[in-house]
């Protein structure tokens, strides 16, 4: 069986005495959970303070975006050795407003999949088509040409490490989710072109997270679909309570 993960992206939110009152009772309400990887994805200013705090617990820490050089000038940029650095496991890649704001392709996903591999960090690669594309029947085009091309020239070995995030647009943060049976046909469907484009055992061990507002009173029927392995959470991520509800139904539903 595939081990689900919870991650919490912060987004654009929580300052540094914030984030640090937040993973002090995120600490304490999920100390106990042994069978869910937890993550949480603050805002880069965050990530050291929040790094040292969780040395020795149960939760890992991601960034949500990084450059694909190792140094340089690229005044504005945070490379993955630099993530490293501040204890960062995980990356966010690609995440869709990244796509809709600042421009992000396939194309330099791919380049940041590679810096964050290359560093020994595993990318979080978020895919997922807006509400035309679904109104369209794009749906299934517009997530295989995302996956192809985040993946293009990747060996199989080198990408056994990373997470796929299935989040369709229209569902993030407009309390508008997808049902599990929309959420489990893609998340088939991406597992599929991984065996089509690998094998059976490297899409088989995948883990891929649904992500779209995901609260505690949806989360359980999400992972109860055969190809749903987790969550990746904005809003509900915000507060310790909700957040620790979403590790603990999953918990429950993977005992
Ligand atoms: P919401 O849970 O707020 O819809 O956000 C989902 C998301 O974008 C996580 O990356």
């Amino acid at each position: 069986m595939r081990r689900p993960m919870i991650a919490g992206n912060w987004k654009m939110y929580k300052d540094v005495n914030e984030a640090a009152a937040l993973v002090a009772d995120l600490k304490r309400v999920v100390f106990d959970i042994d069978n869910v990887d937890i993550v949480v994805i603050p805002p880069f200013t965050d990530l050291s303070d929040v790094g040292e705090m969780l040395i020795e617990s149960n939760i890992a820490l991601g960034a949500q975006n990084c450059f694909w050089e190792r140094e340089g000038a690229f005044t504005g940029e945070i490379s993955a050795k630099m993530l490293k650095s501040v204890r960062c496991v995980y990356v966010t890649i690609g995440h869709s407003e990244r796509r809709k704001y600042f421009g992000e392709t396939d194309e330099t996903v791919n380049r940041r999949i590679k810096a964050v591999l290359d560093n020994g960090l595993v990318p979080i690669v978020c895919v997922g088509e807006t509400l035309e594309e679904r109104e369209n029947a794009r749906t299934i085009e517009v997530v295989r040409t995302q996956v192809s091309g985040a993946l293009k020239g990747l060996s199989e070995e080198y990408i056994e490490p990373m997470v796929i995030a299935y989040e369709p647009v229209w569902a993030i943060g407009t309390g508008r989710t997808a049902t599990p049976g929309q959420a489990q046909e893609v998340h088939a469907m991406i597992r599929g072109l991984l065996k089509e484009m690998y094998s059976s055992s490297l899409s088989e061990g995948k883990r891929i997270l649904y992500g779209g507002s995901v609260k505690p009173e949806n989360i359980e029927d999400l992972m109860k679909e055969e190809d749903i392995d987790g969550g990746l959470i904005g809003g509900a991520s915000l507060k310790a309570d909700s957040f620790a509800a979403l590790a603990q139904t999953t918990s429950d539903v993977y005992s």
